[in-house]
């Protein structure tokens, strides 16, 4: 049985080793050299799915992905003053941008600081439970949520001050019961947290408009609330009287 394999084998085979001893020699070793050269795609490919590379990947098919641009700051020979960025035309307001009403934007009316309320804002009960919110969420880490300067990012740097973390300096958030600013028009309150006061930040560009005047409405009512005149409550004179520090609150 493996002999009649063998014969078969032998039989087949022998016609095309004949041929393949008349060929040439450079056709035998051409055959050789391109036979070892077409691994080297392989390899390749291989070697390119395995290993980094930071060059942009071979994009046959460009589909307009990549196009010409100019990038912030980059120089422009089409411009005279040779920059691709364009200053804004002076005067030139973007749709929904024109800020012409002071009170409202600024908190000035008149040339000095408003003491009253924009037109556009109804004070009221809704205006302050929204005030609250944002102030909560906004001021009240530093603040404190009864704006007494306590909040709780306060506690953690007065810590890192004392600890001489990083080398960590601190100026302590106002209390907003100070008499100073207590004193304040509502003009001004708005305008300090519009654009900030000395080391605190500006609130401007991540509050819109309403919200800060809300927040300014609650501040008063926070201010209030810590110093109100027991004459403003309904029959104060029958309440029994009670000082916080008693813990009570019948
Ligand atoms: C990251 C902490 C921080 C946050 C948050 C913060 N403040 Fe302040 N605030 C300060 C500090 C600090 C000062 C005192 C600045 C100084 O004296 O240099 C201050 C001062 C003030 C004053 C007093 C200004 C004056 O005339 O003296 C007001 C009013 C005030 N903040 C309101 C707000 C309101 C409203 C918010 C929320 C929108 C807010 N702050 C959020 C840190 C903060």
């Amino acid at each position: 049985m493996g002999n009649l394999v063998k014969q078969i084998i032998e039989d087949l085979a022998k016609p095309f080793l004949a041929d393949l001893k008349e060929l040439p020699l450079w056709i035998k070793w051409s055959a050789i050299v391109v036979t070892c050269a077409a691994t080297i795609p392989l390899a390749l490919i291989f070697r390119a799915r395995t290993a980094f590379s930071d060059k942009p990947r071979i994009h046959f098919i460009q589909n307009m992905d990549n196009q010409p641009k100019y990038a912030s700051q980059e120089a422009n020979a089409l411009f005279l003053d040779g920059r691709a960025m364009r200053p804004r035309v002076e005067g030139t307001i973007a749709r929904n941008g024109m800020a012409d009403d002071t009170h409202l934007y600024m908190g000035v009316a008149d040339g000095e600081w408003a003491s009253t309320y924009p037109s556009s804002i109804a004070v009221d009960h809704e205006l302050l439970l929204r005030g609250q919110g944002q102030f909560n969420i906004f001021c009240s880490p530093c603040h404190g949520a009864a704006g007494f300067g306590d909040g709780l990012i306060h506690h953690r740097a007065t810590q890192l001050v004392e600890t001489g973390v990083n080398g960590t300096s601190w100026v302590a958030p106002k209390n907003l019961h100070e008499e100073a600013i207590k004193a304040q028009t509502v003009g001004q309150l708005f305008n300090s947290l519009t654009n900030g006061v000395r080391t605190m930040a500006a609130y401007g560009s991540q509050i819109s408009t309403e919200d800060r005047w809300a927040i300014v409405a609650y501040m008063k009512a926070l201010q209030l609330s810590q110093d109100a005149d027991p004459s403003m409550v309904p029959n104060a004179e029958s309440l029994t009287r009670k000082s916080v520090s008693e813990g009570s609150n019948e």
